[in-house]
């Protein structure tokens, strides 16, 4: 949540602050700022409560000049989205000027302490502590450095921060606390960039390096230095990103998401690369760390992440239970982080988060670690926190995902967490030969049904005319199907603010069937599996009271049309790739009816993809 860019180098700062606003709002909406240090020092700054738009109206006539500077986009936490809130934020003097995501959790405390020596504050932040008392410290005569590290000392909680001075404008500080959200700082050709992700570094560097927690870089136009925030000194190896800065611009599509749902097919390819094996059939994975005596120990696997990713994670577990034979639980990394599960050496909990740093994966993967499992971690990002706490991570490889609601990187989550449980079940001898043969055959084809589903959009627009102005919907599925049902209702919530619910179709009865009348729509997951006749017992009940159905069916399922009010057709698949496939009608029917109600698809409100706070 938030984002953060900064830049210092031989370039006019403004513009690449700005554009990296752009690639970073996603993060954050509710405000935004920047600063820019002009060829005499004198910081010019601007910041605005609104989308990054009404920033840049201000900023029409005119961008400051100077070859340094840092930009905030906000998601609020402490104190509205006013201009005065809006970042940067600066000490009593004007000199310090810091960004911040995070929570400063011992603000108040420290606000009391500032304020009675004196600082005078013009915010509700947590964050204007921040320059007060890197200011604080410079008075007793600290460089910027060492008084941002002093600073450092004594905040608690979970921040990422960026400062800068006009006393020392060669330079930028920025120093990591906790599970804040990342700071990747990017290595360009006499510049250098520091980001709260890389979309926003991709135009200017591949070169990056990601600060860990209790870190702190000092960054100049030529260079990075690397300490923790006690002053030891940090090595650093930089990494390449694959990425170009063409993968970050939307093309010819509308929307990020539906570029993304377009993406699916190339991106789910990507994540089997070179992990599906035809002679002999098998499952590859290079990147697995456990051995297989280890594979062979493990007695209990615990999935965790967070919104979209537990949805993967819920069918994972089926995977993992039905393929592998390993018992498998499944749970919010929020509620798990909490409570007292029981886990030693031979649990293997698989953390799923394609940022690699949602807040409650993090606290929830410290947790792990302090009880002695083994970690797993599924992301998008390699280097990221995720990836540092786990013993082993599985990159998802989805590519670059802007739109808030997640999409691509579902499926890509699945099929990876498909490979895995495939992998486990060989190692654990679950799985015979000829099966794995029927496995890889069938994840051959994935991608091209993959791409059979995003090439037909006019039945979903057809629907949204009919179902837009809706006041709730409900989602039913059973089996590998259930968490479909509860992605769906996520991705119509999330982007066109319709109540919807995802329950599993026996538990209607229990429940859900006294809300269903002509004005209830269920969307129901009726593919041609075992549930399949269970499936269709519950549409007929819905049927029955009124409420208007939409079926996802397996092609050439003729019969649920005489049950159903609409069908959307599926490709024939066994039941474990089915889920993969009905992702592609949850995500297009909730973007058609976003986009009818005139929603803003890319940036729905309160919404942040990367939450970093918990
Ligand atoms: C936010 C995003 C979701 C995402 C969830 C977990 O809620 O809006 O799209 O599924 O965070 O994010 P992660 O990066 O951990 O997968």
């Amino acid at each position: 949540m938030c984002g953060i860019i900064g830049y210092i180098g031989d370039r006019a700062a403004a513009p690449i602050i700005m554009d990296g606003l752009s690639s970073l709002e996603y993060r954050g909406y509710d405000s935004a700022g920047i600063v820019v240090l002009d060829g005499d020092g004198m910081p010019q700054l601007y910041k605005s409560a609104g989308k990054l738009s009404r920033l840049k109206s201000i900023l029409a006539s005119g961008l400051p000049e100077g070859n340094s500077g840092v930009g905030h986009t906000r998601w609020a936490t402490h104190g509205g989205p006013t201009d005065f809130n809006a970042h940067p934020h600066t000490d009593c003097t004007g000199d310090v000027m810091v960004v911040h995501n995070g929570i400063f959790e011992n603000y108040m405390e420290l606000k009391r302490e500032l304020t009675a020596n004196g600082h005078v504050f013009s915010s509700q932040t947590d964050a204007e502590c921040i320059p007060h008392l890197i200011e604080s410290y410079i008075q007793e005569g600290c460089s910027l450095e060492d008084a941002a590290r002093a600073a450092a000392q004594r905040i608690s909680g979970a921040n990422a921060v960026v400062a800068l001075s006009r006393k020392e404008p060669d330079k930028i500080v920025s120093f990591k606390l906790g599970n804040a959200g990342g700071i990747v700082i990017g290595y360009g050709e006499q510049e250098m960039l520091l980001a709260s992700d890389i979309s926003a570094l991709l135009p200017h560097a591949r070169n990056v390096a990601y600060l860990a927690v209790g870190e702190m870089a000092t960054v100049t136009r030529e260079r990075a230095e690397y300490t923790r925030i006690d002053g030891a000194p940090v090595a650093k190896t930089t990494s390449y990103l694959p990425y170009d800065a063409l993968t970050a611009s939307k093309g010819e599509y509308k929307h990020f998401m539906l570029k993304e749902i377009h993406e699916q097919p190339d991106a789910v390819l990507d994540a089997l690369r070179g992990r599906v094996q035809f002679d002999p059939p098998g499952i590859a994975l290079p990147d697995f760390v456990f051995s297989d005596d280890e594979v062979r120990r493990f007695n209990k696997a615990i999935i965790i992440g967070m919104g979209t990713s537990m949805h993967a994670g819920m069918v994972g577990r089926m995977w993992i239970e039905s393929l592998a034979g390993i018992a498998c639980e499944v749970d919010n990394s929020s509620e798990f982080r909490y409570r007292d599960a029981v886990l030693d050496d031979r649990t293997l909990v698989i953390s799923i988060s394609q940022s690699g740093e949602t807040a409650d994966t993090l606290g929830a993967m410290d947790e792990a670690k302090r009880r002695g499992a083994r970690q797993l971690t599924l992301c998008n990002y390699e280097g990221t926190q995720s990836t540092r706490v786990a013993d082993g991570a599985l990159p998802i490889r989805a590519g670059l995902e802007i739109s808030v609601a997640g999409t691509k990187t579902f499926t890509c989550s699945l099929a990876t967490l498909y490979t895995l449980a495939v992998y486990l079940g060989v190692k654990r001898g679950t799985i015979e030969r000829e099966r794995l043969a029927d496995i890889a055959r069938e994840l051959a084809h994935l991608p091209e049904m993959l791409g059979q589903l995003v090439s037909e959009q006019s039945q979903y627009e057809r629907l949204a005319r009919k179902y837009a102005r809706r006041a709730n919907f409900l989602f039913l599925g059973r089996g590998k199907n259930y968490p479909l049902a509860m992605e769906g209702a996520l991705k119509l919530k999330e982007i066109s603010y319709i109540h919807a619910e995802g329950y599993p179709a026996g538990e209607m009865k229990h429940g859900p069937i006294s809300l269903i009348d002509e004005e209830m729509p269920v969307v129901a997951l009726v593919p041609q599996d075992n549930l399949y006749d269970k499936m269709l017992s519950n549409v007929n009940e819905v049927k029955a009271r009124g409420g208007a159905v939409i079926a996802v069916a397996t092609e050439g399922d003729e019969h649920i049309r005489d049950s159903a009010d609409h069908a959307i057709y599926i490709p024939k698949a066994s039941a474990n790739i089915t889920p993969i496939l009905a992702a592609i009608p949850m995500q297009l029917l909730a973007y058609h009816i976003a986009v009818r109600r005139g929603c803003d698809v890319d940036q729905p409100r309160n919404l942040a993809k990367s939450v970093t706070v918990e």
